[in-house]
């Protein structure tokens, strides 16, 4: 039988630079208040092999990142030191170095939507170009040319799948299925209940 659509799962990890800057309360009550549901959640020091998996991107995407970093480079009057290509993986290095660079919380949530509604609440990676009212959009202020001015990783507070699938693959990386936590929350009902009977006394 197909899952039904409430119990979506989507993996959210606030960085090191959330942690640091006190925004642990200030970014999981946006995400809770939604209505969607905790399942797990883990504070941890990550390991640069568990950030590796985490990221796992191909040729295609260091190609084209690096095509798209080259470009920023040389419109700034600068000088390729590199294959465009390298730019591109180097994207990479700098997230692990930046991951393990101290604690991090990593939390399964689950509700109808689950991706996208956390990918809503997020904004778009770059902190200088995402939403007023999202969560990186808000709360910092980085930009792709001042992290790549200083080659390190952008300090963007928060990650969240952008897919489904892509959820499912990032959560057997940071937890075992035992350790997230089935069960049913009141508030379950008025979301998702056909049948309200019981409300009136
Ligand atoms: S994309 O654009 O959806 O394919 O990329 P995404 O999976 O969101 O990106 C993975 C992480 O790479 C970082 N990133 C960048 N850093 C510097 N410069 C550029 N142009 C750039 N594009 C992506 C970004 O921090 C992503 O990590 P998370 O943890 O998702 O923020």
């Amino acid at each position: 039988m197909e899952q039904h659509p409430k119990k979506e799962r989507t993996f959210v990890i606030i960085k090191p630079d959330g942690i640091q800057r006190a925004m642990i309360g200030e970014i999981i009550n946006r995400i809770e208040r939604t209505g969607l549901k905790f399942t797990a959640m883990k504070f941890l020091v990550p390991k640069a092999e568990q950030c590796w998996s985490h990221y796992n991107k191909d040729e295609k995407w260091f190609a084209e990142k690096g095509a798209k970093i080259a470009k920023q480079i040389e419109d700034r009057g600068g000088k390729l030191e590199k294959e465009p290509i390298e730019y591109g993986r180097d994207i990479i290095g700098q997230l692990v170095t930046f991951m393990t660079s101290g604690p991090v919380l990593a939390i399964v949530i689950e509700g109808n939507q689950a991706v996208g509604i956390v990918t809503k609440l997020v904004g778009g990676t770059e902190p200088m170009t995402s939403d007023v009212g999202t969560i990186r959009g808000d709360l910092t202020l980085d930009s792709y040319d001042l992290a790549g001015l200083d080659g390190r990783a952008v300090r963007n507070l928060i990650h969240c799948s952008d897919k489904p699938e892509e959820a499912e693959r990032e959560i057997k990386i940071w937890f075992d299925e035992s350790e997230i936590v089935k069960y049913r929350s009141i508030q379950e009902a008025m979301l998702y209940d056909v049948n309200l009977d019981g409300m009136l006394e």
